[in-house]
């Protein structure tokens, strides 16, 4: 069978964690690249090892050259500096914007067709500044962030409600920041609305908690940040693209005038497909909601004005 070409880059733990995930679903064969010599390839013959027992049958090469990454259909970059505990995302732009550009630099051009999900912090800056160094339509480049947060909050919902998590659907939109907006109204079990289940209290603990959700993990690890749902949330995109469902998933794309935001990217829920973003959905938002969101975005466009492009 021949399936799709992914480029992974960075092999650290969430790059890792996405190739593995992605070798495991048998959703395309990967190639797996860093800076690090001799690292991409040590982790790709290991996952290999693994494929007699996983049964996969997709493959992956690890690599640290950017030729190896030709005609890619899809390309999630995920290199770049973590954080440590006291560091805000915001705090690694400057290493990052130069990171994330010269890589953009060498994939947009190998594979001028592929749809780009970025992962690297600052989030929402980087996508920007993907979307601008590669040329590429807005519709084929997407952050990943809104699935991870989504999915935090869905998970503190559950352990509120002692439910099983599968059965909640949560929504968190706007930045990947200390600003992003937690949507109770939108946000249920088995189709019931949190509103109707939880007091306005403990709600607003919940949503807290979501929003702190990334720095609770950086300081329990003390040497980095998250990556098992991180990885678990790219890979749920990149099976929307790859086998062109058409997922409604929140992400980080760029609007046009939806909900009233323009030309910036930012959380949203969006249906993805094997094209990149087919739809942007706006959901029915409360005045506060949207106040919140527009907030949001705007603490991404002061961080974009910072990359002076
Ligand atoms: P990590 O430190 O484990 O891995 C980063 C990898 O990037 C390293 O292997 C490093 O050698 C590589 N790298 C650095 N410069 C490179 C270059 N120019 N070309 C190729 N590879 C290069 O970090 P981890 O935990 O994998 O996180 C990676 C990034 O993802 C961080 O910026 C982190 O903040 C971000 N992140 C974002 C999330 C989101 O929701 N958007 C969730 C989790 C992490
Ligand atoms: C997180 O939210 C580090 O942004 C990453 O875990």
């Amino acid at each position: 069978m021949a399936y799709p070409k992914v480029t992974v880059v960075g092999a650290g733990f969430v790059g890792a964690g996405v190739a593995q995930r992605l070798l495991e679903k048998n959703l395309a064969n990967v190639v797996l690249i860093d800076v690090v010599e001799g690292m991409p390839q040590g982790k790709a013959l290991d996952m290999m090892e693994s494929a007699p027992i996983e049964g996969f049958r997709t493959t992956i090469t690890g690599t640290n050259s950017y030729d190896d990454t030709k005609n890619s259909d899809l390309i999630v970059i995920t290199a770049g500096l973590a954080r440590k505990p006291g560091m805000s995302r915001d705090d690694l732009q400057a290493k990052n914007a130069e990171i994330v550009g010269g890589i953009v630099s060498e994939v947009a051009p190998r594979s001028p067709q592929a749809i780009l999900i970025i992962v690297t912090n600052p989030l929402d800056v980087m996508t920007y500044l993907a979307f601008k160094k590669s040329g590429f339509s807005h519709k084929r480049v997407i952050g990943m962030a809104g699935v991870l947060d989504s999915a935090r909050y869905a998970y503190f919902i559950a352990c509120e409600l002692q439910a099983d998590p599968a059965h909640i659907e949560a929504i968190v939109l706007g930045g990947h920041g200390d600003l992003m907006v937690p949507v109770p109204q939108h946000s249920k079990v088995r189709g019931k609305s949190i509103t109707e289940l939880i007091s306005k209290e403990r709600i607003e603990a919940i949503n807290q908690r979501a929003r702190d959700g990334g720095i609770e993990i950086v300081n329990l690890l003390k040497t980095g940040s998250a990556y098992y749902a991180p990885s678990s949330s790219v890979v749920a995109m990149a099976e929307a693209i790859l086998r062109d469902t058409g997922r409604l998933l929140p992400c980080c794309v760029y609007l046009t005038e939806e909900y009233g935001i323009k030309d910036m990217y930012c959380g949203v829920p969006a249906k993805l497909g094997r094209n990149g973003v087919r739809e942007v959905v706006e959901l029915a938002l409360s005045e506060e909601e949207k106040s919140a969101l527009k907030r949001s975005a705007e603490h991404v466009r002061e961080f974009v004005v910072k990359l002076k492009m």
